[in-house]
């Protein structure tokens, strides 16, 4: 069944990771879909690939608010409507509080809120017009503290307590909003952390692993799908158990 068989989904950080899983899902599901990213080139790539052949890649840095409305204004162009904006890119930087510099604070609150902010606030009066949704793309560290990323943890736990503050504004105007929080998974952001970081992690993790990024993808799939047309303000952990 192609559950999204007449909905366009703008996906940002879609050149790589969750983001490129998330593009695929929902190209698979029948999709028109805007694949936002930094990297255009790499977005570029992913687009000519996806099996609805109704795809645009995009550069944005969702960081500069002129650079999130000319993406919001491409989507228009092209496909005249938008039903599902999946907030998704994201930095990380490891650190303490104590080993951490301004410029980590703002390169990581510039990416993760500024840019959840702005491209929920673009978004959204179409959003209303279809009656879409909001899925952010969170993290078990916005629900829990974690090890040696404070500022990190402090972005995700802005984009958790944001999420449902947006599903109370705009429910009653027929926007859901909902997060996913996903454990370590596997993509570039923490692949190169040492053997021992990760087994770190895996001691706390039931299942004992990482998530792959399509196991992300289904979930934020099923947020923004019918199937969950009653879930609002939700920030859904997506863990293996870790946060249980
Ligand atoms: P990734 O590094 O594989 O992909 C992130 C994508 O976002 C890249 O394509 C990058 O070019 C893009 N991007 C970065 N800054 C941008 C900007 N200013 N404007 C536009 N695009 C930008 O990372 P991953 O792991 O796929 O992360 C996706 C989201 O999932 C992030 O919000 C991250 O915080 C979150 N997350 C990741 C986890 C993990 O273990 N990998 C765990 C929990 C949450």
């Amino acid at each position: 069944m192609l559950r999204f068989a007449d909905k366009v989904v703008l996906v940002t950080g879609a050149a790589a990771g969750i983001g490129e899983a998330t593009a695929r899902r929902f190209a698979d599901e029948g999709a028109s879909v805007v694949l936002a990213d930094w990297s255009l080139d790499k977005a570029q790539v992913v687009a000519s690939e996806l099996h609805s052949g109704k795809a645009l890649a995009v550069h944005v840095d969702v960081s500069i608010l002129k650079s999130v409305q000319q993406m919001i204004d491409a989507t228009l162009q092209r496909f005249g409507r938008l039903d599902v904006l999946v907030n998704n890119a994201g930095v990380h930087i490891p650190g303490t509080v104590l080993d951490a510099t301004e410029a980590d604070w703002r390169k990581i609150s510039s990416v993760n809120i500024d840019g959840v902010i702005f491209c929920s606030k673009l978004a959204l009066p179409y959003l209303v017009e279809s009656k879409g949704c909001i899925v952010n793309t969170a993290s078990v560290s916005g629900l829990g503290g974690d090890w040696g990323g404070a500022f990190y943890c402090a972005s995700k736990g802005a984009v958790v307590n944001f999420t449902r503050a947006l599903a109370l504004d705009h429910g009653a105007q027929g926007v859901r909003v909902n997060s996913v929080c996903p454990g370590l998974t596997r993509t570039a952001m923490t692949w190169d952390w040492d053997q021992s970081v990760r087994d770190k992690f895996y001691e706390r993790i039931p299942l004992q692993r990482e998530a792959l990024p399509s196991e992300v993808a289904a979930v934020i799939a099923f947020l923004a799908s019918a199937d969950a047309s009653f879930i609002n303000g939700v920030n859904l952990p997506v863990d293996g158990g870790q946060t249980a």
